[in-house]
């Protein structure tokens, strides 16, 4: 039997958890470094397994790190593991191979947007649901934004148009299936791989709780978030 979550649910959520984090610096890998006593991975998987729609958890985890990552999230929520790729396409891709037949729907979800809230999820997957192809949560830029040449500024961006792109990213089966098997250069999402399918892509309100940790800064933000104090990053 293969692991599932709700067997009425018509989504899969695949979970790139893959990366070694290096902008985080020296340390585990990112899926694994500690958020409020768990792993990223743990925060992203809770949160994703909560959301009513979602049937199948497919995560892309370090190749060195599979039955700790397996031993890890068994008490969490009923998911697949599979070996991720060198790089996030590559485990993505992997990952939707491995998703059983049934759901029509596939998210994909980074492991790094460990606060994500199910109700981010459910509106992405309803979006879909509704006849979308292609659905990505966007925030709004709220700084200035200028482009610049070496040390020299040439011009201010009209940011009224600009979106700042975060995760889970929907998509219907077949949109997504065919997207990666034209793939060539690795993309930083999966919407921008539809979009070179020439397929159209909408876009539904995004979570400040959905931000990446990318940086110490982020995960000291992430671990105050969540539990009133921060490892003295904010003095
Ligand atoms: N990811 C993955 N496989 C890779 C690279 C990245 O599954 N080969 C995943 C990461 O684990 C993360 C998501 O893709 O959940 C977004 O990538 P990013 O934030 O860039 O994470 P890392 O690649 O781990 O970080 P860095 O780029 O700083 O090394
Ligand atoms: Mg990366």
């Amino acid at each position: 039997m293969t692991a599932q979550l709700n067997p009425r649910g018509d989504v899969a959520v695949l979970v790139p958890a893959a990366g070694a984090g290096v902008r985080l610096g020296p340390g585990r890998p990112k899926a694994l470094r500690l958020l409020g006593g768990d792993p990223l991975l743990v925060h992203t998987v809770r949160r994703v397994a909560a959301a009513p729609s979602v049937r199948f958890i497919v995560v892309a985890a370090p190749q060195a790190d599979l039955s700790a990552v397996r031993e890890l999230l068994d008490p969490v929520a009923p998911v697949i593991v599979v070996a991720g790729g060198a790089t996030r396409q590559e485990s993505v891709s992997v990952a939707l191979d491995a998703v059983p037949e049934g759901p029509e729907i596939i998210l994909v979800h980074d492991a790094a947007r460990a606060l994500t809230p199910p109700s981010l999820v459910e509106s992405v997957a309803a979006a879909v649901r509704a006849g979308r192809g292609a659905v990505i949560p966007v925030l709004p830029v709220v700084d200035t934004v200028k482009e610049v040449s070496g040390e020299v500024v040439l011009r201010t961006v009209d940011r009224s148009a600009l979106r700042i792109v975060q995760t889970p990213q929907g998509f219907r089966r077949p949109v997504l299936a065919a997207a990666h098997a034209a793939a060539s250069d690795p993309l930083t999402d999966d919407a921008g791989l539809v979009e070179k399918q020439g397929v159209r892509v909408d876009w539904v309100p995004g979570s400040e709780l959905a931000m990446k940790i990318t940086r110490p800064f982020d995960l000291a933000l992430a671990e105050y978030l969540l539990t009133g104090s921060s490892p003295g990053t904010i003095a």
